[in-house]
């Protein structure tokens, strides 16, 4: 570690918590540190996937002084980032020179503290499986796909567990989840995460390799809590989007966050998690910023649905992967086998997968029984 580094870290940013419009308006000092990390050590990171958010990370960890090689089973994605040094769905991310790119997954793997998987949900089981040969015993992997496997119901870091199991191979498995919008990480807009495990020293050399000055990370033990809001909150926020859609206004939104919140809680702790990751920044946190901004898919999916979109219009239009959508068989099943009401997910179900109008869900969650709260 450097002190001197440190030192100087320490001071630009007690100058700038004095200041509060600082954040905004003095780009020049916030330009200097953004990003920095606060250890000072620089690790070997792989990262599998090189979407918006393997990419948004990849240049986080490098201005942090990280050395990071990125991998993509995309071969012509690898050629368009190496020759352009742009991610095509953050235009105005350039992307540091000092950040590789590779078409061998095996070198992404070798010889790394950590390697990251980001890739979407249905792809994390293949991309575990084609890199598990090249994982040494004992690898820190962290995931940050949100989503629930169908057919398993595992959480992604079970699934990448799995693999590895299958491969003779055994990692300490990291997940890191919350409020994080690729776009605003992008530019370096303050942000928190949690990096949940079980085992608590992998969490925090995790918290460590990603904390900087844009970035606070907090660990948790419960992964399986912090999973499971990942997966559920994009459902919450499909919904939320088709109340926009509707044009219905605060109220309605408001209440479909608490009550969606409300249903996740319930099967968490059926499924024994931790209550207190729901209402932290894996569970309210994420679910606030999924389902009001338009930067989450999941919500603009759901506004198009609210506005009478066919579903696969709608998929096409958003262009990128919907997340809530995948997570949907898994959530009903889940309630199914641990008998728990999710009254908002059944209905962002029927809609989904039956057709059902969306007024007439709503309608059909207002006109539930009496109940008391909680
Ligand atoms: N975008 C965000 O702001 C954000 C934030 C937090 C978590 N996440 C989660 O991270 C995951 C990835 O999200 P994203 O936004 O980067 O998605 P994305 O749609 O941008 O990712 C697409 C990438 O997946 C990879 N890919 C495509 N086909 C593949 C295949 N067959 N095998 C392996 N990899 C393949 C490619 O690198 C491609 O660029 C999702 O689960 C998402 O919920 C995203």
């Amino acid at each position: 570690m450097n002190p001197d580094k440190k030192i100087e870290v320490s001071a630009a940013e007690e100058k700038r918590s004095m200041d509060p419009a600082s954040f905004a308006g003095e780009a020049k000092d916030r330009d200097r540190i953004a990003g920095e990390g606060q250890t000072g050590i620089s690790r070997r990171v792989g990262v599998l996937g090189a979407g918006t958010w393997g990419m948004a990370l990849a240049r986080m960890l490098a201005n942090s002084g990280h050395q990071v090689c990125v991998w993509s089973a995309l071969e012509q994605e690898i050629d368009e980032l190496n020759a352009t040094r742009r991610q095509r769905n953050l235009p105005d991310m350039i992307i540091p020179d000092v950040i590789t790119f590779t078409k061998q997954i095996k070198e992404a793997c070798e010889d790394k503290d950590i390697v990251l998987f980001a890739v979407p949900s249905p792809f994390v089981r293949t991309t575990a499986r084609a890199a598990a040969p090249y994982l040494p015993m004992g690898q820190i992997l962290v995931d940050v796909a949100k989503g629930i496997e169908a057919d398993t119901l595992f959480t992604l870091s079970e699934v990448i567990e799995d693999e590895l199991t299958k491969a003779g191979r055994r990692a300490r498995i990291v997940a890191l989840s919350g409020p994080t919008h690729a776009e605003e990480v992008a530019v370096d807009m303050p942000t928190t995460i949690v990096s949940a495990s079980r085992d608590i020293e992998a969490a925090r050399i995790v918290q460590d390799t990603f904390m900087n000055t844009c970035m606070r990370v907090y660990t948790n033990p419960d992964i399986r809590g912090v999973e499971l809001c990942g997966a559920l909150k994009n459902i919450i926020a499909l919904a939320s989007g088709a109340l926009t859609g509707l044009g219905y206004g605060d109220n309605t939104r408001a209440a479909l966050i608490t009550r969606g919140m409300a249903e996740m809680t319930r099967l968490g702790r059926a499924m024994g998690c931790q209550e207190e990751t729901f209402s932290g920044l894996a569970g309210m946190g994420d679910l606030i910023v999924t389902a009001t901004s338009m930067h989450s898919r999941n919500n603009r999916t759901g506004i198009l649905l609210g506005k009478g979109v066919p579903l696969d219009k709608a998929i096409e239009e958003v262009g990128m992967v919907v997340e809530g959508i995948n997570a949907l068989p898994a959530a009903k099943e889940l309630s199914r086998r641990y008998q728990v009401e999710m009254p908002i997910v059944d209905a962002v179900d029927r809609v989904v997968h039956e057709g059902a109008d969306v007024r007439e869900a709503v309608y059909g969650l207002m006109m539930r029984d009496r109940k008391r709260e909680w």
